[in-house]
């Protein structure tokens, strides 16, 4: 399986469980809850699982609701250290578990968040 294929592999609901579970944790996480303080978390939900779905070779709604993902331009107003990037992988390893998705899909994400939660560290 490629990235492109994970799409038709997992479908809708594989996005919809993960990315329903890792936010799940958001509000009492002591860490990541904070940043998202006041925050629209249904919308944040939405926007996360949209651009995953483009992202592995599904519909590109993403796209047309907001345009190119300049993901660390977008992460910039938030202070992603270390220890936001650890515990948002955290986080995220939990929602892979909870989402028992095909284990090489599981792989393929797992790869990719990491390198991806790495980049968009923006303080030290
Ligand atoms: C694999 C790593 C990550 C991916 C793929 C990702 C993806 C995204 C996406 C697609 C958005 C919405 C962008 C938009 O259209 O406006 C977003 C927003 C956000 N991200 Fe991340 N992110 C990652 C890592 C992180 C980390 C490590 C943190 C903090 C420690 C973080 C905190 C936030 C916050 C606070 C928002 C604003 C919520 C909102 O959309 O309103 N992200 N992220």
């Amino acid at each position: 399986m490629n990235e492109n294929e994970l799409y038709s592999v997992i479908g809708e609901d594989g996005f919809q469980r993960l990315v329903a579970a890792f936010y799940r944790q958001v509000p009492n996480d002591d860490v990541l809850g904070p940043m998202y303080q006041g925050r629209d978390l249904a919308g944040a939900e939405q926007r996360l699982r949209e651009f995953l779905i483009f992202r592995f070779g599904g519909p590109e709604r993403y796209i047309a609701q907001r345009g190119h993902p300049r993901l660390r331009m977008r992460h910039a107003p938030f202070p992603v250290d270390q220890t936001g990037r650890d515990r948002w992988l955290q986080l995220m390893g939990n929602a892979l578990v909870e989402a028992q998705l095909p284990a090489e899909a599981e792989q393929i994400l797992r790869t990719y968040f990491e390198s991806t939660a790495t980049f968009m560290i923006n303080r030290q």
